[in-house]
């Protein structure tokens, strides 16, 4: 399996919507047996609360379901086991940093260093702003998804080709 842990503030907005955006690529690979999706946030806000409304509506919108994901807090032991931790801001992966064990750094990355053809190198939170925001977070992850998976099947599925399902 290859792990992949989506991370933000809250794990109620950015990382759910990644995390939904990302399940729903890796469906349509049909590599869903062998990639494994999580999402946290680095603080304890809204642990065991669903993803916020307007964050729900916008991936409904697209055809995706976050209904069901829950808030959690990230952890040290998340090193040890997701193989890409993906923080959605600067602030995130500095605080993803200050918990992150020896000697595995190199599994914590910025979620949008998976779409390097965009001007933006953070996913901004969309708490406090409109909808457009939410909106906005989607189109961006939605690319860096697709980057994500690209780089997944060259790492660690080399003998599966682009395109080939199962
Ligand atoms: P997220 O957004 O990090 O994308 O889940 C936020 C959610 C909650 C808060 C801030 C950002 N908050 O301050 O409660």
């Amino acid at each position: 399996m290859v792990k992949v842990l989506f991370v933000c503030l809250g794990n109620i907005c950015r990382s759910p919507m990644a995390e939904g955006v990302f399940r729903h690529a890796v469906r349509q690979a049909g590599l869903e047996s062998v990639i494994e999706i999580d999402s946290a946030g680095t603080h304890a806000y809204h642990v065991g609360e669903p993803p916020d409304a307007r964050a729900q509506a916008t991936a409904k919108h697209y055809g995706i379901d976050i209904s069901g994901l829950r808030g959690r807090q990230a952890t040290a032991g998340d090193f040890h086991k997701f193989d890409y931790v993906l923080a959605m801001d600067r602030e995130n992966y500095d605080n993803l940093r200050r918990i992150c064990p020896a000697g595995l750094h190199d599994k914590l990355k910025l979620f949008l260093d998976f779409a390097p053809h965009r001007p933006e190198r953070e996913v901004p939170d969309p708490y406090f702003g409109g909808d457009s925001g939410f909106h906005r977070v989607l189109d961006m992850v939605e690319e860096a998804a697709a980057g994500l998976l690209a780089d997944i099947r060259a790492r660690h599925l080399p003998a599966r080709s682009a395109g080939q399902r199962g």
